[in-house]
């Protein structure tokens, strides 16, 4: 899929805010410009205003950008509108399983991550990375800022460990090519976020510490499997993965959100965002 850097940039707010946008805020703003253009496959996302020559904000004009959107860059879809009012949300059953949350709650998301799996699956990744690309980012539903931590977190209780791992760390992952692997530093990082930037210290860190751990090319495999799954043309059932998911994945009796978990309130969360306290 080819990206419109243009609408991309507009996406965001212009190139003064992506020219001093984090690189980690980069590339979630990419994914979710990815995401929702995915989501909108039968009309493309509209051309912003035409660019003018490049120009970096200080630190003032930055915060000003902030004061003058309505929602932080790091809220959850669910919690949110992309256009006018949010929708009334259709009422989840008493013992939701994670399939019900898939139809009635990770609608923003859920396309971007069946593709991912689909591919994980067409390219023979074992059960416990294809199901860490069905749920790599449907966190972000729940909050975006620091997605693969909450992601894990979320999902730990009822996955492999392997599963959990390789969810927390795609996203630091991301940043870093591996040839050997398969996995190329995305031209479109280059061109959208410039050559020269350096992620984080605590991004750095940690993909240091997953290239030496022995589970490495898991969170690896989920980068594979991501970054080229943007496809509108490509309709993935989540059928497809219903007995993956009876295998791998430990559906409490109880329903998510009930089951006493230590993750238990983040399922209630995802489950009654309009819910006032
Ligand atoms: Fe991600
Ligand atoms: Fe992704």
């Amino acid at each position: 899929m080819s990206i419109d850097r243009r609408a991309f940039i507009a996406s965001i707010g212009g190139s003064a805010v992506l020219a001093t946008m984090a690189p980690s805020q980069k590339a979630d703003a990419l994914e979710a410009y990815l995401q929702k253009t995915l989501n909108e496959a039968t009309a493309p996302a509209p051309a912003g205003p035409a660019e003018g020559p490049q120009k970096y904000p200080t630190v003032a004009e930055l915060e000003a950008q902030i004061e003058r959107a309505p929602t932080r860059r790091g809220v959850g879809n669910l919690f949110v509108a992309r256009k006018g009012n949010v929708h009334r949300l259709a009422p989840m059953p008493a013992k939701p399983t994670l399939i019900d949350f898939f139809r009635l709650r990770f609608m923003a998301t859920s396309n971007h991550v069946l593709q991912s799996a689909n591919r994980a699956m067409k390219n023979g990744m074992s059960e416990e990375i294809v199901l860490a690309c069905l749920l790599h980012d449907v966190v972000q539903e729940l909050i975006k800022v620091d997605h693969g931590w909450w992601g894990a977190q979320l999902f730990e209780p009822y996955v492999p460990q392997k599963t959990a791992f390789a969810i927390r760390y795609h996203q630091a992952l991301r940043f870093y090519a591996d040839p050997a692997n398969g996995y190329e530093y995305p031209a479109m990082y280059l061109r959208i976020f410039g050559e020269d930037y350096k992620p984080e210290p605590y991004i750095e860190a940690t993909y240091r510490m997953v290239r030496r751990h022995k589970w490495y090319i898991a969170p690896r495999m989920v980068t594979v499997n991501d970054l080229y799954a943007f496809d509108p043309n490509v309709h993935v059932d989540l059928q497809q993965f219903t007995d993956l998911i009876g295998r791998r994945f430990k559906q409490p009796k109880e329903g998510l959100g009930f089951d006493s978990s230590p993750v238990a309130h983040m399922w209630r969360s995802l489950m009654r965002p309009d819910a006032p306290l």
